[in-house]
């Protein structure tokens, strides 16, 4: 057939797809009920007789409310927009109830939460946090640490954690929660917990945002809660928010024309967790822990993250660790993440969920077989064997100022006409102030940010992702050049 009436995404997911073993989002539980004719029973609000979205009502009030039941919330609303639309969702709820707050973030904030920031007019200030550069991994702040950049701003309205972080680590939240309570009893305490959707059904697993009594949990259910990507939910309780409010700020967000089937596999993967959770989760337990004694035993000179070694060593600011996840550092090897990525891919149909410079990430997800863990370990040892280093260590560290902006961000919103943006050559703007966000992704963690200096660290650590295959959220991708702001 002629090559323009072909549909090539219907032909990667028809074939190839199926070819992968995928330790990567969305982790889809296989045993939930399923919708049995997708096209067929595509639907919009018009047909409104068992309820619709946009009021809350029927069907959907109820899938609401067994979710709130199950995930121990006084609150749970579904999200077709992933957990990014869910963070828009929190941060237009700060902006109608507080008009233009200034909210505290851990610094390993993704990025949807400081654009929301940006465009909403809400000041935002970091909580620093800590970082091990051979995992490449962000340690959660201590509850000191929290309270102590309240101390700092005490016009903050809100704090929001990000907690777990993208590696696994939660930190000590109930402590943290307490701490703030302590410190003011008013505050929201937000937590983006993108990567806790499974977190509730183990106890081997770290607590969630709901149960140490947290105010809003934000869930990717589609990273590792069962449902389809695009999928997550707001979970939160009464008392500090106001459910007509929230509910104000999820209508006005949310598309008039929510994908059916989206809601129905957030609905679904409710209804197998409440059944039968526990043994999921407990299989993508064994699965990584199975992938993490292999890696160690069969690639010598391969750093697997012992889970039980990171809380020794980050007690002070790591209260549990996500069990299902394996992080491994390459720098004992001559070949980046992003490289060994891509290899692992096009060669041996093996599918990592992170790339870094120096480490990959595996997530154990619900969709993989129980030979998963041999036939990766296999491939990782075949494809470093011989590349082993044999002197210093390779390594790469990001330059993660955790200073507040030099320059708030919403001042780029409202600046006077006199002040200009340009596009300079990336040397060029060493000294200046960056005009637009330079985002790794994944894990989308901003290194450069609008209103902040571009110093030499920067720009040499962004080009070396470049170089080596990482992928930029930028204005131009090739990083030839950056937006800077022009004064006058
Ligand atoms: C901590 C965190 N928050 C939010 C998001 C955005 O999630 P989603 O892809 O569901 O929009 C991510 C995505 O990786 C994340 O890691």
């Amino acid at each position: 057939m002629a090559g323009g009436s072909r549909a090539p995404i219907v032909e990667f997911l028809n074939g190839e797809v199926g070819e992968y073993l995928r330790w990567c989002t969305p982790s889809v539980l296989p045993g939930a009920p399923r919708v049995e004719d997708v096209y067929g029973s595509d639907v919009s609000a018009s047909l409104s007789i068992r309820g619709t979205l946009a009021e809350n009502s029927g069907i959907f009030r109820e899938a609401h409310e067994r979710a709130a039941r199950l995930y121990g919330a006084d609150h749970t609303l579904f999200s077709v927009h992933g957990s990014t639309g869910s963070v828009y969702v929190v941060m237009r709820y700060l902006s109608l109830t507080y008009g233009t707050p200034l909210v505290v973030v851990a610094r390993n904030a993704h990025i949807s939460v400081l654009n929301a920031c940006e465009d909403f007019g809400i000041r935002y200030r970091f909580i620093p946090v800590g970082y091990d550069p051979e995992y490449e991994l962000f340690i959660p702040p201590t509850p000191d640490e929290v309270v102590e950049t309240l101390r700092r701003y005490p016009e903050a309205n809100a704090v929001l954690l990000s907690n777990p972080t993208y590696g696994g680590l939660s930190g000590r939240l109930r402590e943290t929660v307490r701490a703030i309570r302590e410190f003011d009893d008013e505050i929201p305490v937000i937590v983006d917990e993108a990567w806790g959707a499974h977190f509730m059904f183990s106890d081997r697993l770290p607590e969630t945002a709901m149960e140490v009594g947290a105010d809003v949990s934000i869930q990717s259910t589609h990273k590792q809660g069962g449902s389809l990507q695009q999928t997550g939910m707001i979970h939160w309780r009464d008392g500090r928010i106001d459910p007509e409010v929230m509910w104000e700020a999820y209508s006005g967000y949310t598309t008039t024309s929510p994908s059916y089937h989206l809601l129905a596999s957030l609905d679904a993967a409710r209804a197998r967790l409440e059944e039968r959770g526990r043994e999921e989760v407990e299989r993508v337990i064994s699965l990584a822990g199975d992938l993490r004694s292999r890696l160690g035993e069969e690639v010598p000179g391969l750093g697997v993250l012992d889970p039980g070694e990171a809380l020794e060593r980050w007690g002070d600011r790591v209260g549990g660790v996500d069990l299902t996840k394996v992080q491994v550092a390459l720098t004992g090897f001559g070949v980046t993440g992003f490289r060994l990525d891509l290899e692992l891919q096009e060669r041996m149909r093996v599918v990592p969920d992170t790339a870094n410079y120096n480490s990959l990430l595996f997530v154990a997800t619900f969709q993989l077989p129980g030979d998963a863990p041999e036939r990766t370990a296999r491939a990782v040892a075949s494809l470093l064997s011989g590349r082993e280093l044999e002197g210093e260590k390779r390594l790469l560290v990001p330059p993660i100022g955790v200073d507040p902006p030099r320059m708030e961000p919403y001042l780029l919103r409202r600046m006077p006409k006199r002040m200009v943006t340009q596009r300079v050559p990336l040397d060029a703007a060493v000294g200046m102030i960056s005009a637009e966000n330079v985002v790794p992704y994944p894990p989308g963690i901003p290194i450069l940010m609008r209103g902040h200096r571009v110093g030499r660290e920067h720009v040499e650590y962004l080009r070396a992702v470049r170089d080596s295959g990482g992928v930029l959220i930028c204005r131009d991708p090739g990083l030839r050049e950056l937006e800077v702001l022009r004064f006058p």
